[in-house]
């Protein structure tokens, strides 16, 4: 049984299967209606969601399959005291499989060693999020057609944004990919990515402040939000909230060909002028969610069929 708690849980070849299998289901969705049938998702969410959580639901119907759990840690027995430990051993009796969000990094972890089921981590706390990575790997793919030879910039919030930590992870073992990442100094990259990740794989990175500097260069811009919920004081929140707002005005400065990705919510930093420009990527990207998650509970319901090792 494998669960997936990291994006280099998944060999590069094993992501290549899975992002083509994801291809097969958005081209033939017939074919899978009724792969998951009698089977159950579980979805345990201590943090708020509307993607991460509706997109695994709708995958699992998709698929045939049937969905259960909750959307607040205050609707769950957690409220009551009880660990992640002994909920997931419970839940292990109720469904199949089960994507959990946790605002404590290691949470899913923790669920796993604990589950009889395989067990997908849908964000913990500032740390990881796995499978919004593999939804922004087939989306880059998908719409570039390749996951080398990138120059990526990521913008925001860098030090809490797991999704960025996911993703940088994941794209250094793919050819001549760039990193620039662009933060105030307050929301640098934390240096478990900088150093043991960047630095140590020989990757070429640099960091800077500006948009209007770099964009130029780019073939993806990977915007996030600034993440409120992680912070340790309003102040700070309000004073860096606003940092960024991509503009029409500062879409001119980019390439024709660069594509813009967010994993969303939203906030203020993408402005919604923005939103009609063909480079926006973002509401796309969502539906690709979609494909990869079916994709991934197909691979994790039945390793053997569908080509894990
Ligand atoms: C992201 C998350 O939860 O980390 N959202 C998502 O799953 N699409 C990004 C965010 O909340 O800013």
């Amino acid at each position: 049984m494998r669960h997936l708690m990291s994006p280099l849980d998944f060999t590069v070849d094993e992501l290549s299967r899975l992002m083509d299998l994801a291809g097969d289901v958005e081209r033939n969705p017939e074919k899978f209606a009724h792969e998951c049938d009698g089977k159950i998702l579980a979805t345990l969410f201590y943090e708020p969601s509307t993607r991460t959580r509706l997109s695994f639901e709708s995958a699992m119907l998709r698929l045939g399959g049937r969905t259960l759990g909750f959307a607040t840690a205050d609707s769950s027995s957690a409220a009551k005291g009880e660990s992640v430990a002994d909920t997931i051993r419970m839940i292990s009796c109720y469904a199949h499989i089960c994507a959990v969000r946790h605002p404590k990094e290691g949470a899913a972890l923790v669920a796993s060693s604990k589950a009889r089921i395989p067990v997908i981590n849908a964000g913990d706390g500032g740390h990881q999020h796995p499978t919004q990575t593999l939804t922004d790997m087939l989306t880059i793919r998908s719409l570039k057609g390749r996951l080398d030879n990138l120059t990526i910039g990521l913008c925001g919030d860098l030090k809490f944004g797991r999704t960025v930590h996911s993703l940088i992870k994941s794209l250094v073992r793919y050819e001549n990919v760039r990193f620039v990442l662009i933060s105030p100094e307050e929301l640098r990259i934390p240096s478990y990515i900088r150093d043991d990740v960047l630095k140590a794989g020989n990757i070429p990175f640099e960091e800077v402040r500006h948009i209007e500097d770099v964009i130029g260069s780019l073939d993806l811009l990977y915007m996030t939000r600034v993440q409120r919920e992680r912070f340790f004081n309003e102040e700070d929140y309000v004073r860096l909230k606003d940092f960024y707002v991509l503009d029409r005005k500062k879409m001119e400065l980019a390439g024709k060909d660069m594509l813009v990705l967010h994993p969303l919510p939203r906030v203020n930093e993408i402005s919604v002028e923005v939103d009609d420009d063909p480079r926006a990527v973002y509401f796309k990207q969502g539906q690709y969610g979609v494909y990869i998650r079916m994709a991934l509970i197909l691979t994790l319901l039945y390793p053997e069929r569908y080509g894990l090792c």
